[in-house]
């Protein structure tokens, strides 16, 4: 990300001091985060959802999921108050309390570009398309942290079915929301706004990708990009959009955000690839949040079941 200097590499590299919160602080900071009650506003062409959705409720009827690794997971305050979500700041510390008036109810999804028919979508009749499950992840940050997160979804390829891509589709293209009132990083043209994100479209329909919802059982605190929001296991975080309002299918390859900031360090494809270094600093490795010692990282960041959507390609091109 926009590391300059080595001394922004080495706050990555310590232990996070996140871990010194407490639930209880994190709770009076996510507070209203989604508590408005929804009126059921704006849902078009599905069936009313009519649903409360309180800061920190449980996700009820969460399946469990066979794509699950059964590695240690990283605590729950770790995973919330280390965040990159630049809408909000650059500082990995700061999201957790600057989102957390993040009005995510009500919240509509514009589905469009080329689909059938253009829809509208409330996000709680989105996330009931599908019984949701828990997915415990690895998840690695382009910077060299990891975590093990149980997030809380279904794979996006339920989504996608729903919402019937025409054959032109050839990807599919994530936008966060732009509201620089609510959202105070983009204030400043640190990147450039709204937040855009893609896959293929072989990619998106891959059973391990994941439209998020929750994690550790309850719905998504704000700094984890609620309401809605993408989680790819096998390629740097980045990938993973937040607080998502649109999902557009696509002819031509999506310009993802970081490519257009930095086009020599990040790519479209943005598989984890130990074997292909960041221009600044070497992806071999990585640390676990609250961990001392690196560990290898893992081709695909071990999602070995993904390797056949790249047969033929140069990963070290298409980075
Ligand atoms: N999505 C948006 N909209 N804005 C961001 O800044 N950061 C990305 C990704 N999705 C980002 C985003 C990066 S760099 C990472 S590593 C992950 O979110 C972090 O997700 P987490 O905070 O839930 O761990």
């Amino acid at each position: 990300m926009l590391i300059r200097d080595s001394s922004d590499i080495a706050s990555s590299e310590i232990t996070p001091k996140e871990t010194f919160l407490s639930r209880r602080t994190f709770l009076a900071g996510a507070g209203l985060a989604g508590a408005a009650a929804l009126t059921g506003v704006a849902l078009r062409n599905l069936a009313d959802p009519a649903i409360t959705v309180s800061a920190n409720a449980k996700i009820e009827g969460i399946q469990k999921s066979s794509f699950s690794t059964n590695e240690q997971q990283t605590p729950y305050n770790d995973v919330s108050h280390y965040n990159n979500f630049y809408e909000f700041s650059t500082d990995k510390y700061e999201p957790a309390d600057l989102a957390k008036n993040l009005k995510t109810r009500p919240w509509t999804v514009v589905i469009d570009g080329e689909v059938k028919k253009k829809l509208v979508l409330d996000v709680d009749a989105i996330t009931k398309m599908a019984s949701p499950e828990e997915r415990i992840y690895r998840h690695r940050c382009v910077e060299g942290w990891s975590i093990v997160v149980p997030w809380v979804g279904y794979s996006l390829n339920n989504l996608i079915k729903r919402c019937d891509p025409t054959s032109k589709a050839k990807y599919v293209e994530f936008t966060t929301l732009l509201d620089p009132k609510q959202m105070p990083g983009q204030r400043i043209n640190v990147l450039k706004w709204p937040y855009v994100e893609g896959l293929r479209m072989d990619e998106a329909m891959h059973p391990l990708a994941l439209l998020c919802f929750g994690m550790y059982g309850e719905v998504l605190p704000n700094q984890d990009g609620a309401p809605l929001r993408v989680v790819l296991p096998w390629k740097y975080g980045f990938k993973s959009a937040k607080s998502i309002v649109r999902i557009r299918f696509t002819r031509d390859q999506p310009y993802n955000t970081w490519q257009q900031s930095a086009p020599a360090e990040y790519g479209f494809y943005a598989n984890v690839n130990p074997n292909v270094d960041h221009p600044r600093w070497s992806q071999a490795k990585e640390r676990r949040l609250g961990e001392f010692l690196k560990r290898p990282t893992l081709m695909f960041n071990g999602y070995d079941q993904v390797s056949g959507l790249y047969s033929g390609m140069d990963l070290k091109k298409n980075y």
